[in-house]
């Protein structure tokens, strides 16, 4: 079984991001081949900074190895290091038909916002489904925000083995529901978007601060509280022992227990929950070879199986 995930470079990594998408497909390299990249010609719809870009890709590939990435087990690459994902797009662009994309929901959002929206931003879920159908992929676990883009990917390869005939796999998404929607520091979902997050290599005063002005209601600190409606609560629950976690929540609904309170215990929490990680990550910055070499192998890699995917695909079209 193949699974495959991408993630965009965007600077930091938060815990949305990490228990939404990063643990479950760390998780999947024991169960299956996993592939996994970079997705830098994304971000580029929305990112015109080249050298922003080009650092963020670097910060990316460190956090991944950090957080368990294991470029020996899996396939491991940068998105544009397989310049061949972009002459896939344009085939499948062909059996794609506008009223798919004009559907999809970053798009939507934007025009909703009045931004206008650019031809590659229109075209995203296209390149997403190049990604996923070059490697033959049977299962991408995603967030439930990118559920749609799997779907229109299904739509596209099933659409291009009836015209062509059948070279794509059919890929499924798969969404850890309970680990769905992890909410921010003001309760809503939390995304770079909404400024909203707890980053998981930030420095420590920052992610502290970050974590004393999750937004409360007023209950007054004698007053008991339901820790089911708090987000602190919710938060401490993804990473604290589960005694940790009761114990939380009887404090909270015996009164007397203050949200400044919980939250100190959910920042040390996430410190001491992150640490073996972060010290992986300071390790892994002192080589500084070591991002060259994990991409150009990553590369070398996922290059050769996609081949196989395109020289079937150009002679179905009739380019070869
Ligand atoms: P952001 O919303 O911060 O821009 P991205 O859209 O880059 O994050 O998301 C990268 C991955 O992390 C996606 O697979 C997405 O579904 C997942 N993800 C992001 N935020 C969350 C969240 N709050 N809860 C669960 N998963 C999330
Ligand atoms: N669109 C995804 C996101 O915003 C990133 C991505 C690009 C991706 N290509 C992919 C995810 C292929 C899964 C499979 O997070």
């Amino acid at each position: 079984m193949r699974i495959l995930s991408g993630i965009k470079p965007s600077g930091t990594i938060h815990i949305g991001n990490y228990l939404g998408m990063i643990k479950p497909m760390v998780a999947s390299q024991s169960r299956g081949e996993l592939f996994c990249f970079v997705a830098n010609l994304h971000s580029l719809t929305t990112m015109f900074d080249g050298k922003k870009m080009a650092e963020y890709t670097h910060e990316a590939i460190l956090d991944l190895l950090a957080l368990g990435i294991d470029p020996d087990r899996s396939v491991f690459w940068v998105q544009s290091d397989v310049p061949e994902v972009t002459e896939l797009t344009w085939y499948l662009s062909n059996v794609t038909a506008v009223g798919l994309l004009e559907r999809c929901h970053a798009y939507k959002d934007a025009v909703a916002k009045d931004i206008p929206p650019n031809q590659g931003l229109f075209s995203y879920p296209v390149l997403m489904a190049a990604d996923i159908l070059l490697y033959q992929s049977n299962l991408v676990p995603v967030g439930r925000d990118q559920k749609q883009h799997v779907e229109v990917t299904r739509d596209i390869a099933l659409r291009f083995n009836s015209t062509y005939g059948d070279v794509f796999a059919i890929p499924e998404p798969e969404i850890t529901e309970s680990l769905a929607v992890i909410p921010g520091i003001d309760g809503q979902k939390m995304s770079k978007s909404y400024g909203n997050t707890i980053e998981i290599f930030g420095e420590e005063k920052a992610i502290r601060k970050k974590i004393m002005s999750i937004v409360t209601d007023p209950t007054p600190v004698e007053a008991p509280k339901n820790p089911d409606a708090s987000t602190i609560y919710s938060l401490y629950q993804l990473f604290a022992a589960t005694d940790r976690t009761q114990l939380m929540a009887e404090k909270f609904r015996a009164g007397g227990y203050g949200y400044g309170d919980a939250k100190k215990e959910l920042f040390s929490v996430l410190w001491e929950y992150f640490k073996p990680f972060r010290e992986k990550r300071a390790e892994l910055a002192r080589d500084p070879e070591c991002v060259a070499r994990v991409r150009a192998k990553g590369a070398e890699k996922a290059r050769t199986i996609a081949l196989q995917t395109l020289n079937k695909v150009r002679e179905l079209v009739g380019v070869l």
